[in-house]
């Protein structure tokens, strides 16, 4: 029931999407649309499918956390669309479906035969979707995993510290970046399709998500041609933006600060907006820094931010993470204890609003998952398990009214 008592129906029943996606960026767009409510249906590589299903495996003969985190909700049929049955099953599923979502590497699909021409011909209301490394122009050949976007988008050049390497993020913002960016992509070619009753070619460079994402960067970037970035610990500056280790990157001040015990992560992110430094002054023992003219206005303690969270952690680092965020929010402080893996796989409030999710698959039996970050009121997502390889092939062919060679000869055939 929704919430004016209606039964609910999913956001996106009735949308059915050709899921032709692998390894992450792909699969992680179709698995929230799954999420929303789509039908979403996943074509593999017959005998082996997407080919995460064996990386990283944790278990034996068991399909990896890999594969089965990035899937939840789909259905999966095994087909191989190089074979003249392929094709022509594949054909079926295009005309039935609403969405065709694919990441291949460039061109694999248009090799084919299924061109963006070929397909609309076959449906004119589809949406043809694809995530690729790069746009059209000098990189649009190339291949890309997580860390070559990150590398291009400039999330790699802007991340670390100043003497170090460039580094990468653990938040995956090339792969599962471009999915989200794609999810809303399709939304809209979905919606204008009520109006026009066509579908549309719809593309993600994960260069492009990236660099998105990295936009105050390049705001940065252009604020430097009128002199040094103040906010930022650096010391010098050449003539791009340098790595700034843990600086928030807006507006505010903010590092992260170290807490006891003085583990790997006993750290809290603090950022002192200009209402919080009274407060905080007195909070930490140092009340006389509230009215001193080095101190008492933001503009002040930018020249010597550091000596001022050198100040601040001089208070934190007698304290636990957690109760220095219970103190500095009950003074209004913005701040955030640093959340390793385990503390968020244990988090009771994320386990209580779904975002820390256990699943039951058939075969490893339970697992834990990350949620759904999307949350409409009158739909909540239910997280089934991933599927096996091929364990919806003979439903999905009835579906489509498959009528040629049945399941068991297009399987011995090398087909399914
Ligand atoms: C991720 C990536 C680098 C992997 O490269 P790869 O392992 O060489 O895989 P590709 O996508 O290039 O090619 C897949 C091959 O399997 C084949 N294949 C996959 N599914 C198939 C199926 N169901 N039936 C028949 N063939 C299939 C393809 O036809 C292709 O073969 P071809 O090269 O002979 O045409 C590449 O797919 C890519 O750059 N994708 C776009 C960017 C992206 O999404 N990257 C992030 C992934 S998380």
């Amino acid at each position: 029931m929704n919430t004016n008592g209606v039964p609910a129906r999913k956001a996106l029943d009735g949308i059915k999407v050709l899921d032709m996606t692998h390894v992450q960026a792909g699969p992680s767009c179709t698995q929230i649309l799954a999420w929303l409510g789509a039908d979403v249906i996943k074509v593999e590589l017959p005998g082996r499918g997407d080919i995460t299903r064996g990386q990283l495996r944790d278990l034996p003969d068991v399909d990896s956390l890999y594969f089965t985190m990035l899937n939840c909700n789909k259905r999966s049929i095994t087909l191989n669309t190089k074979t003249p049955d392929g094709k022509a099953i594949f054909e079926k599923l295009i005309a039935h479906c609403d969405v065709l979502v694919e990441n291949f590497g460039p061109g694999v699909l248009d090799r084919q035969g299924f061109t963006w021409e070929r397909i609309r011909e076959i449906n004119a209301r589809i949406s043809y979707a694809s995530i690729k490394g790069f746009g059209p122009g000098t990189y649009e050949d190339f291949k890309a995993y997580e860390t070559v976007a990150q590398a291009m988008g400039g999330a790699m050049s802007t991340t670390g510290w100043e003497d170090g390497p460039p580094t990468s993020t653990g938040a995956q913002i090339g792969d599962s970046g471009s999915g989200i960016h794609m999810v809303a992509a399709i939304l809209a070619a979905l919606y204008q399709r009520t109006h026009t009753g066509r579908g549309q070619r719809v593309t993600v460079a994960m260069q492009d998500a990236v660099l998105n994402l990295v936009r105050v960067k390049m705001r940065d970037q252009q604020r430097l041609t009128h002199g040094p970035l103040r906010e930022y610990p650096n010391a010098t500056f050449g003539d791009f933006v340098p790595r700034s280790g843990n600086a928030s990157g807006g507006g505010q001040p903010g590092a992260a600060l170290r807490c006891a015990p003085g583990g790997a992560n006993d750290y809290v992110y603090v950022i002192v907006q200009p209402q919080v430094w009274a407060p905080l002054a007195t909070l930490i023992g140092r009340p006389e820094l509230i009215d001193d003219p080095a101190w008492a206005t933001p503009e002040a303690r930018l020249s010597h931010l550091d000596e001022m969270f050198a100040v601040v952690e001089n208070w934190t680092k007698d304290h636990g993470k957690h109760e220095v965020l219970e103190k500095l929010n009950a003074i209004d402080v913005p701040c955030g204890p640093i959340m390793s893996t385990k503390d968020l796989i244990e988090d009771e409030s994320l386990r209580a609003r779904g975002m820390i999710a256990d699943v039951t698959h058939p075969q490893r039996g339970m697992f834990t998952t990350v949620g759904c970050p999307l949350v409409l009121s009158d739909t909540p997502v239910e997280i089934t398990s991933s599927p096996l390889l091929g364990e919806h092939n003979e439903e999905i062919l009835r579906e489509i009214g498959w009528t040629g060679k049945d399941a068991r000869a297009l399987q011995a055939a090398g087909v399914l």
